[in-house]
């Protein structure tokens, strides 16, 4: 497991997945804005690779994230679109809505930038999120990701086009202990 100081980074668990998906992936509204696409309805045994981590595939590490503390349930994170030519990845993640607000996001992203800059050897790591998703711009920013850009009207969400800001963070920029 990975660890930071208040979550844990560890392997999708068949336990996990139920909570995963009435909680995040049957919220339309949440789906619909943390996704980037069109919500749908998952079958309760669909091999849904927002459920069910396919291994296989070299581009995206799945995480669930517990508390250190009890190891109760989080939420999820990931890695994904890793590309070990130009050495890049973005970052995923999506909180359970009672875990939110808790200063856990922050922490989830320091340890996906370990994971990526230490494990991995990355020398990039990329966040796109929508405009008004303060607290996952702040979880960016606390952990050194600088604005690089808007892109303007670039998501559809729920009946409007919002913009996305795209948030970058350099192996040479990072400071592991910078969220305090
Ligand atoms: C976005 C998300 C991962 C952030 O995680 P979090 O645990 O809620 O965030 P934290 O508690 O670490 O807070 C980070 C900062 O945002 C602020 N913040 C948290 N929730 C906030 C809110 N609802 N409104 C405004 N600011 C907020 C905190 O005060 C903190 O600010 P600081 O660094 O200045 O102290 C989480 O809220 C979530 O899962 N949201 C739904 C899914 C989602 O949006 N995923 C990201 C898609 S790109």
């Amino acid at each position: 497991m990975l660890r930071g100081t208040k979550v844990g980074l560890r392997a999708r668990h068949e336990d996990d997945i139920p909570i995963l998906r009435t909680e995040l992936y049957d919220d339309v509204a949440g789906s619909s804005r943390a996704e980037g696409g069109p919500w749908r309805p998952i079958k309760p045994d669909a091999n849904d690779p927002r459920l069910v981590v396919d291994d296989e595939n070299p581009g995206v590490v799945s995480f669930s994230v517990v508390e250190l503390e009890g190891g109760t349930l989080v939420g999820t994170a990931n890695l994904w679109g890793i590309d070990n030519h130009n050495r890049c990845a973005h970052i995923g993640l999506g909180l359970r809505p009672s875990c939110r607000g808790k200063g856990y996001g922050t922490d989830v992203v320091a340890t996906l930038c370990h994971y990526g800059f230490v494990v991995r050897g990355l020398q990039r790591l990329q966040i796109e999120t929508l405009s008004d998703n303060v607290a996952m711009l702040r979880s960016a920013e606390r952990n050194g990701f600088v604005r690089e850009g808007v892109l303007r009207s670039s998501s559809w969400v729920m009946g409007e086009f919002m913009d996305e800001v795209l948030l970058g963070l350099l192996v040479q920029d990072w400071k592991p202990d910078s969220t305090g």
